[in-house]
């Protein structure tokens, strides 16, 4: 936009604002669908030998340009996963731990936020709180994408549908039984199963709350879509006929002080064979975990069966990267594209 006054020439450029990726919510049911269909396209390329050549250089649209990973946790599949895809587009991966910048010692948030966005073409997010990732969404002028907040982790949730429907196919009427803490990775999962038509059951001890917002963003979708959304207390009422059995840590990161506290809370909910012998489970079931594991979630015996899907799991967060900066960045948001 171009002003003229008659002392000067004022210049001023009107930005469109980017789209971020902050959760599963925020997508359209299609939107989401897409995202699936574009990972598995992508993975399919990826894992291709024919002409690779040829296919790097399709896909270098970001050749030349930076990718920032601004991490305040730990990581070791976000980390991997998201320079892997911005490498596979052309782009050169900059990972700035707590420790490498100014951040929270000389400098703030909307400072560092500017300054990095004007020199990349998106920013992944691995930050303590939500709060912090819409303080970024508000002062970035390149696309945000969270990758794990204490409230959300939709990469997460994108390489675990993509999982889901490798497995299973068709993902319509599966039931999804989640057995474990209510957190930031139940949070996205259970919002993209209602999304793909899986039936979620919940199971967390009485003295958890399970976040408020999801919840009633879940009921409505399951309304929507004629699906079954419930929170229990007993594992075994939300095991009965599951096809996929899911769990996280007990302790995220951040709630390290709470450790003793929460290894009382989750007493009975450890998922081994002794448990599942007890209910009847769809003969396809499959166990899945984001990693990394403990084994106070889960006993060697279900997560290194046959019937674990945990390593490709892993695995599928390269392609649900890929597929995230190819909607977010290079098609600007356009995730029907
Ligand atoms: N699942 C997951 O996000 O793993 P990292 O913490 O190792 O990135
Ligand atoms: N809920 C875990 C997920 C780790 C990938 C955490 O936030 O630490």
């Amino acid at each position: 936009m171009t002003t003229t006054t008659s002392k000067r020439l004022i210049t001023t450029t009107t930005t469109t604002k980017p789209r971020h990726l902050i959760n599963i919510s925020q997508l359209t049911n299609d939107e989401f669908s897409n995202l699936i269909n574009k990972a598995s396209h992508l993975k399919s390329i990826y894992k291709s030998e024919d002409n690779i050549e040829q296919t790097q250089k399709n896909h270098q649209k970001l050749l030349g340009k930076l990718v920032a990973l601004l991490f305040s946790k730990r990581s070791t599949r976000t980390r991997i996963s998201t320079e892997g895809a911005a490498s596979f587009f052309g782009a050169q991966p900059m990972f700035l731990g707590k420790d490498d910048i100014q951040l929270g010692v000389n400098e703030s948030i909307l400072d560092t936020t500017k300054v990095i966005s004007s020199m990349t073409s998106c920013i992944f997010a691995r930050v303590n709180s939500h709060l912090d990732i819409q303080q970024l969404c508000k002062y970035s002028s390149v696309p945000i994408i969270n990758s794990l907040c204490d409230k959300y982790h939709p990469l997460q949730a994108i390489a675990d549908l993509l999982t889901i429907r490798e497995k299973f196919g068709e993902t319509k009427n599966l039931k999804l039984a989640w057995i474990g803490d209510a957190n930031n990775v139940i949070n996205d999962l259970s919002i993209a199963c209602l999304k793909m038509g899986i039936n979620v059951s919940i199971s967390i001890p009485k003295s958890i709350q399970f976040d408020s917002n999801v919840e009633s963003d879940a009921k409505k979708l399951a309304t929507e879509q004629n699906l079954k959304f419930e929170i229990v207390n007993d594992p075994k009422l939300a095991l009965e006929n599951a096809n996929i059995i899911v769990t996280d840590t007990w302790i995220s990161m951040g709630e390290e002080n709470q450790k003793q506290a929460k290894l009382k809370q989750f007493e009975n909910y450890q998922i081994n064979q002794n448990l599942l012998s007890d209910v009847n489970l769809a003969s396809n079931w499959i166990f899945m975990h984001c990693l990394p594991r403990h084994q106070e979630e889960v006993a060697d015996d279900v997560f290194y069966s046959d019937n674990s899907v945990v390593f490709e799991e892993a695995e599928n967060r390269l392609y649900a990267a890929m597929a995230v900066i190819e909607a977010f960045v290079i098609n600007k948001g356009d995730l029907l594209k």
